[in-house]
């Protein structure tokens, strides 16, 4: 089964971290987050995407090659900016690699990446993933300063972070609608892609899906949540759904 990255269709991207949480509550093999990619893949998903934290709070790196081997979905590896995580992506060689703002005692990755003040920093690890063929994402705040930086560093892909328009209400939500929506052409007017996520549900995510130049949204803690009630499946195709309509 071939997914061609067709720029006219919203991409879902499924993250499968929480089901690797589950299942290292309890140190044994199940759930498998193998298993939930096998899903994700027979439900029309577009891609698995995973993040191997510093601390292996849910994936682990074992985890990478079986969900690579598992579907033919492309992997989109959530990574820090560290030599350690450069050198697993270069070994692995996913279809992308999103780097990531990490801070160990953190919940979940809370804010966007400085891609502005740690250019020295990404610089090289951004060229060692682009020489490799792998396809470049930084996770950003909605701000023109992070897209620019973007731009400097040749990253081909910006995903913007969500977060505060998932957690705004009523007019304060309207402005970070359109500050994403503003980012969005911002990024795609000057080549690059823009890609969204973090904190999307069932109810915030047609304003974000409605976006046209957005190509791909990354959703996980919702997803499987929901997953717990209704199974991964039904629950995929009702954000697929939800996505197609709003297109
Ligand atoms: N995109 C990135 C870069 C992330 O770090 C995360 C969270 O790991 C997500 C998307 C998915 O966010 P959520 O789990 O809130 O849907």
């Amino acid at each position: 089964m071939s997914h061609p990255l067709s720029p006219e269709r919203l991409r879902l991207g499924v993250n499968i971290d929480h089901v690797a949480t589950i299942r290292n509550a309890r140190g044994g093999d199940h759930p498998d987050p193998v298993r939930a990619a096998q899903i994700v893949a027979a439900v029309g998903g577009d891609g698995i995407t995973a993040h191997l934290r510093e601390d292996r709070r849910h994936i682990r790196d074992e985890d990478l090659a079986r969900i690579q081997a598992a579907t033919n979905l492309p992997l989109n590896l959530e990574m820090a900016a560290t030599d350690e995580m450069l050198a697993i992506a270069l070994r692995h060689k996913p279809h992308a690699a999103c780097i990531v703002p990490e801070r160990r005692e953190e919940r979940t990755t809370e804010g966007g990446l400085d891609a502005a003040g740690q250019h020295n920093r990404l610089a090289p690890i951004v060229a060692r993933l682009r020489d490799a063929g792998i396809r470049v994402s930084l996770f950003i705040a909605p701000e023109p300063a992070q897209i620019e930086a973007a731009m400097r560093l040749g990253a081909p892909v910006v995903e913007l972070h969500t977060g505060e328009y998932a957690h705004a209400q009523g007019e304060q939500r309207e402005i970070e609608l359109r500050r994403l929506a503003d980012m969005a052409a911002l990024a795609a007017k000057n080549g690059i892609e823009p890609h969204a996520g973090h904190g999307l549900t069932y109810d915030n995510v047609q304003p974000i899906a409605a976006i046209p130049q957005i190509a791909e949204l990354n959703i996980g803690h919702y997803l499987i949540g929901e997953a717990i009630f209704t199974g991964l499946d039904s629950a995929v195709r009702r954000m697929r759904d939800l996505m197609d309509e709003a297109r």
